[in-house]
């Protein structure tokens, strides 16, 4: 049988964006990795050392990626050190073409000066917006940022999605190539 790499997919989320743009990677990936896609939770606990390859993503709130997964990221940084690895975040404000990149994005920007993880890619994604899923404060509140930012405020659509699919394939064909394919592998572990 020939070799397959394994690849942990590791994902937080609120409203499943991210979830979606995971297992839309997973599928580029296809039967080239063997993907576990994982949510993380407080209570998560996650063997790195079964990995050869792992990409994290995470989502915006209020300005700041998931606590939980700056924690997880505290308490491995040594261990993602030692493996291939990627990041991508998900946000509003990447629907901005001169806000779309880990330098241009100011969230991501901090979010990986903070940390002692260096991913080897890194990605930002436009998300999506749920108005009639928030809570009364969430949608008014996303309503007026969105207002400052001449977006979408018709809090009627059941989903407006700025996610770019096809940035999103080309990162998944570009963590392919550097992070698992074989031959990349092969030059770290022997
Ligand atoms: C309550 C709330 C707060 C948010 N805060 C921000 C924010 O500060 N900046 C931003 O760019 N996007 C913000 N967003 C947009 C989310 O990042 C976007 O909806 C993303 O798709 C969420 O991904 P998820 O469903 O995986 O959590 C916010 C969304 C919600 C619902």
């Amino acid at each position: 049988m020939s070799h397959v790499v394994k690849v942990l997919l590791l994902y937080t989320t609120h409203e499943k964006q991210t979830l979606k743009i995971m297992q839309r990677i997973k599928t580029q990936l296809g039967d080239k990795c063997d993907c576990d896609v994982i949510q993380l939770l407080p209570d998560s606990h996650i063997d790195l050392t079964k990995y050869q390859a792992v990409l994290l993503g995470s989502s915006i709130r209020y300005g700041f990626y998931s606590k939980v997964m700056k924690k997880f990221i505290d308490d491995n940084y040594q261990q993602l050190n030692s493996i291939r690895s990627g990041f991508f975040g998900v946000n509003v404000v990447a629907r901005k073409p001169n806000k779309n990149t880990p330098e241009t994005n100011l969230y991501t920007k901090k979010f990986l000066a903070k940390i002692a993880w260096k991913p080897t890619i890194k990605a930002v994604f436009a998300g999506a917006l749920y108005y009639p899923q928030y809570n009364w404060f969430d949608r008014n509140m996303i309503r007026f940022i969105m207002w400052l930012g001449k977006g979408d405020t018709d809090v009627t659509k059941p989903v407006i999605e700025y996610t770019n699919w096809t940035n999103v394939d080309e990162f998944a064909a570009q963590f392919y190539q550097q992070v698992c394919a074989p031959s990349v592998l092969d030059g770290i572990k022997q």
